[in-house]
């Protein structure tokens, strides 16, 4: 078993500790974040929250200033925190099944929600794994019948649809900057506004919801700071896989995957120094999408003629960012085996999600149990590979050899 070196299972970047002293000596650029990411998605407004799920629910509270409507489409698979935000914002969902081999859902049957339903207001879409959703096949329905569009971009910062940032596809959208999510504050997040009527909106949303917490952000703070020591290979194992170990042994696949969420999630304000930290590795990401992308082509490459495997990609003319890269088995035996060939080894191969959204026992009371065949599919047969920046050319080939063994090559 590999303890001393244990490679994350997603892209976050890492942090040094001299980055985090020249965040607190520059604390006063912390409000430059928002500015880093409405420039880059040229979008008319952008702020900073505590978390993705903090952007969301903030975002829905605006939505019912702009619409009576109040239920909205939700992908099948997807984090159960997005459900922990809507309800908190008095919204029902409306789950939409994902496509077999992506993330999309079905025009038809959006269309056909739609029709049998005169509340839906709302779509969400989410850019699942960094690739980019597409957004064109739902045009017509959401032209019909006035849809509003929030983008789920909580694992997709950088990523291009149609030349196109995601993030500027909807009229809002929402980023993580969670730990192993990219650029991080240990906990954080962005939302976005794509149309410059809403901004006033939002900003008068931002400026009524969110309180300070100063025992909270403390807290946050040195967590960051636990986070520039600890997130290396060689104390990886103690923090994350240790833990994950321990739920798993005691049969408690939520806990293992982290996803033993609460819905009493935080919005409190974030300090100047977590943004500076954020916006001195800003410049950092553009390089690290890059060896990511770099990283995903080489799994690509290996393993794509491997019988009963398919590696999800963006479709034609779109640049995914592969936090990790999806391997997907055909058969759920297949998943199972490959788990157990790569437990141990530290090469930081992992899950999405443990289940469907609607199977999440705890927001089963919100998320109706229909449309979820494909996430459920999806949940039983997806593994995910690392292509977090401390993985080696040797780890990939590792992990390439490990595969080849599991599909009987
Ligand atoms: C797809 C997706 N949406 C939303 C969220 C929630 O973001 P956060 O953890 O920053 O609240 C996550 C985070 O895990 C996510 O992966």
């Amino acid at each position: 078993m590999s303890i001393f070196r244990d490679i994350p299972p997603t892209a976050g970047l890492p942090l040094s500790i001299r980055e985090l002293a020249a965040a607190y000596r520059n604390r006063h650029a912390g409000g430059l974040l928002a500015q880093d990411f409405q420039n880059f998605l040229g979008a008319p407004y952008a702020a900073v929250t505590c978390s993705g799920t903090s952007a969301l629910y903030i975002i829905c509270e605006a939505l019912k200033e702009l619409s009576p409507k109040r239920t909205i489409l939700v992908p099948s698979f997807i984090c159960p925190l997005v459900a922990f935000a809507l309800r908190r914002a008095g919204f029902f969902i409306e789950p939409y099944d994902v496509g077999p081999r992506d993330f999309n859902g079905d025009a038809g049957r959006v269309a056909a929600a739609c029709a049998a339903n005169a509340d839906i207001g709302t779509i969400l879409i989410n850019h699942l794994g960094g690739i980019p959703c597409d957004l064109t096949r739902f045009e017509q329905t959401i032209r019909a019948t006035g849809l509003f569009v929030i983008e789920d971009c909580a694992q997709s910062f950088g990523a291009l649809h149609k030349g196109r940032p995601v993030g500027t596809l909807g009229d809002f959208s929402f980023f993580s900057l969670a730990a192993g999510k990219g650029l991080t504050l240990y906990e954080g997040g962005v939302l976005a506004v794509n149309k410059n009527e809403h901004a006033a909106l939002m900003d008068a949303k931002i400026r009524q919801l969110v309180k300070c917490d100063f025992r909270r952000e403390a807290r946050r703070i040195l967590e960051l700071l636990g986070y520039g020591l600890f997130y290396r290979p060689l104390l990886f194992w103690f923090v994350f896989t240790l833990p994950q170990l321990y739920w798993s042994r005691r049969g408690d696949d939520i806990k293992a995957l982290r996803e033993d969420f609460d819905s009493t999630f935080p919005v409190h304000a974030v300090s100047d120094f977590r943004k500076a930290a954020g916006h001195i590795a800003f410049p950092r990401i553009a390089g690290a999408i890059g060896s990511q992308r770099e990283k995903a082509a080489c799994y690509r490459e290996a393993l794509k003629n491997l019988p009963g495997l398919c590696i999800l990609q963006e479709a034609a003319g779109d640049a995914a960012t592969y936090p990790y890269v999806i391997a997907l088995f055909d058969q759920p035996e297949k998943k199972l085996q490959a788990l157990q060939a790569f437990a141990g080894a530290g090469l930081g191969v992992s899950q999405i999600y443990a289940r469907a959204l609607a199977d999440y026992g705890y927001v089963q009371d919100s998320v109706p149990n229909r449309n979820s065949e494909n996430a459920r599919r999806l949940a039983e047969r997806a593994i995910t590979l690392s292509t977090s920046p401390f993985l080696k050319k040797s780890d990939i080939e590792k992990c390439i050899e490990i595969m080849h063994t599991v599909c009987g090559r």
